[in-house]
């Protein structure tokens, strides 16, 4: 059985001539060099960086670890700092900041080496940490989380982003599991007019967490924070008392650079590993072509650095190219929610770069707030993290992207470390809900269970060929990484279904645990989703398989109505219609549920899995990630009456 797309085909959108006639990337050059020789052609992607010595082979690969630029050394705040201000760009702007509370900051490139020296100076001479060592940051989307990053970075400390929503026994997993010599907090973090106290959080993980033998706290307050005498250490006084040159540690091209903690179906969360060499190589090339980053943008990711968005996007590999950087802290919504379009006016941002539960609600609060900004210097958007509905998509482009910038919809995944497909912004045509193309050196095909290549048409996605910037494992447990990735296959399987079409264009469906199978039929949660949000009535929409005696599965659909809309047994009876005139009669909803809101992780994904929970009645799994708790037991009482 193969997956099957029923949507209707969508028109390409060409990138305008003025953007195409700029870009970086306009012909296929890189696609061809790549094609001729992969190794080659990543080759002269990572001669790009600075190394302290040059590799001897591009590529070990032994199923499933790979060791790319084979004993290279580099560092990679060399990369990212110290040959920028070695160049004209020293007293460029490389981060601005502004949080929802007015408080706002800015670093030249040499400004933030210097910041980053010095902490790399005090973590190694005051706490004493070493090369390998681990050390955790729970800290909020401040400019001190990315010189944390860099730091370690610096001494080749490997850092373990911890996003700092978080709870206590969460964050003490995630201590215990990379076993962290060090933790890196704050006395406070900022969400929505409140004050999140970080450092009592970190106090209660340190109950048990004993690996840990320092405290960085990074003070915003004047509140007195419980401290502990010998293990606490104040970060500004750090930054203070420590020389602001910080001889760069030589890592082997191999030597991991982060861990980065992921949730899977199922168990603890794994600890991605990512190692230095490979993985800027590819946040450097990705970043430029595919946000087609020139010296004079202001870029914006409004991803948290706890997420790998955050890593690649906001961090590495704007830096590893020298931009300017904009980072915020904040929500769309709060305190109005025409606060992005306001930064964007303000900051002149030119890249901006989301995901598409923020667009979904700003297309529900409605294109008369963004008409209100200035929006003239934006010139390309990105979305990430889960699939784009044309709906979504269309309205992005026209009323934040004025019919003039592209958009780049991102697919990828933290185990892949960078972008792996998408469409190249001055080269390929756009197709509203479809990513696009693997990026020049990603192979990429939709498989069949038993493996054989789908050349046009549904199937699991599965990256073919080792790439730079690829997962070198799972903390401390390399079984499960085989496990998870490389038993369903000879290659990795990154556990979405997708489509291709005979352009190469991949089309991706979601999570294969999230596809659906009624009456023999495999739907996309996303397609049903996308139908649904495409009446102009929905403003958002989940749905899961329940099980059904006829058809093996059936669909529920959890629908959030747009302002101003009630809900009816005629509304839920029109949506059924509408989805099944949409997509086909076998993907109308058996039943839909009208909610206020969806369980969503903070980084904005819908937990289906907790949805399926509660609609088949079973205990709840883990809620901890969850940004608004309170709407998964609010939905378990709604559909137990
Ligand atoms: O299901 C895919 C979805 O997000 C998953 C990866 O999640 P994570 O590791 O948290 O990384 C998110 C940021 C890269 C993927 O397996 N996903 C991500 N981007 C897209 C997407 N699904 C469809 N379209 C995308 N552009």
């Amino acid at each position: 059985m193969t997956i099957e797309s029923l949507y209707d085909d969508v028109t390409p959108i060409k990138p305008s001539k003025a953007f195409s006639e700029k870009a970086i990337i306009k012909t296929d050059d890189d696609y061809n060099k790549a094609n001729t020789d992969r190794l080659k052609f990543w080759e002269e992607q990572a001669k790009q960086l600075t190394w302290d010595q040059a590799w001897d082979t591009p590529l070990k690969w032994e199923r499933p670890i790979a060791k790319w630029f084979v004993n290279g050394k580099l560092n990679a705040t060399t990369n990212c700092l110290d040959r920028h201000i070695m160049s004209k760009k020293t007293d460029k702007t490389a981060l601005i900041w502004e949080s929802e509370s007015g408080d706002k900051q800015s670093l030249s490139y040499k400004q933030l080496h210097d910041k980053v020296c010095r902490l790399a100076n005090y973590l190694s001479q005051s706490c004493n940490i070493k090369k390998g060592d681990r050390v955790t940051l729970y800290m909020s989307l401040t400019p001190e989380l990315a010189i944390a990053v860099l730091a370690c970075a610096r001494i080749g400390a490997i850092h373990s982003v911890v996003f700092a929503g978080f709870s206590a026994e969460s964050l003490q997993d995630r201590l215990n599991d990379s076993e962290s010599v060090c933790i890196i907090t704050g006395d406070i973090a900022i969400r929505r007019g409140k004050s999140i106290k970080l450092k009592e959080i970190v106090d209660q993980a340190l109950d048990n967490a004993p690996s840990v033998k320092h405290v960085l706290v990074h003070k915003r307050t004047t509140e007195i924070v419980n401290w502990v005498n010998n293990r606490d250490h104040d970060f500004n006084e750090a930054l203070n008392s420590s020389s602001s040159y910080h001889e760069p540690e030589s890592m082997d091209s191999e030597d991991p650079l982060f861990i980065l903690y992921t949730s899977g179906t199922t168990g603890k969360p794994k600890g991605i590993i990512h190692t230095t060499g490979g993985y800027l190589t590819h946040a450097q090339y990705s970043t430029k072509i595919v946000f087609d980053l020139k010296d004079d943008d202001i870029y914006w990711c409004t991803a948290d650095i706890g997420w790998i968005t955050g890593h690649t996007y906001l961090i590495y590999g704007p830096l590893l190219n020298g931009a300017t950087v904009f980072m915020y802290e904040g929500t769309p919504d709060y305190p109005n929610e025409g606060i992005f379009w306001d930064l964007i006016q303000r900051y002149k941002i030119s890249i901006f770069y989301t995901a598409p539960t923020a667009i979904r609600a700003f297309m529900k609060s409605g294109e008369s707030i963004p008409e209100q900004y200035n929006l003239a210097s934006l010139r390309l958007l990105g979305s990430v993290g889960e699939p784009i509905n044309p709906e979504a998509w269309n309205w992005y482009y026209t009323h934040i992207g004025q019919k003039q910038c592209p958009i780049v919809d991102t697919w990828w995944q933290t185990e892949t470390g960078g972008i792996m497909i998408t469409t190249l912004p001055g080269l390929h045509d756009m197709k509203p809900g479809s990513a696009g193309k693997p990026l020049p050196g990603i192979q990429a095909q939709c498989l069949h269970d038993d493996g054989t290549a789908i050349h046009s048409g549904g199937g699991l996605l599965s990256l073919t060929e080792p790439w730079p910037s690829m997962a070198r494992g799972i903390w401390g447990d390399s079984k499960r990484f085989n496990d998870v990735y490389w038993s369903k296959f000879d290659t990795y399987f990154a556990g979405d279904g997708a489509i291709v079409d005979d352009n190469g264009y991949f089309t991706l469906l979601g999570r294969v645990d999230d596809v659906l199978n009624v009456a023999g039929h495999r739907i996309g949660t996303m397609e049903v989703e996308s139908s649904l949000v495409d009446c102009p009535k929905v403003a958002e929409a989940a749905v899961i398989g329940i099980q059904d005696r006829i058809k093996g599965q059936a669909i529920l659909a959890f629908v959030i109505l747009k302002e101003g809309i009630s809900e009816s047994i005629d509304l839920e009876n029109e949506l059924k219609q509408f989805v099944a005139k949409k997509i086909s009669p076998i993907a109308k909803p058996k039943a839909i549920i009208f909610t206020p809101d969806l369980p969503k992780t903070r980084s904005g994904k819908i937990m289906r899995r907790l949805l399926k929970q509660a609609a088949n009645n079973e205990t709840l799994g883990d809620t901890t990630s969850l940004s608004n708790p309170q709407i998964i037991k609010d939905i378990q009482k709604q559909l137990s009456k």
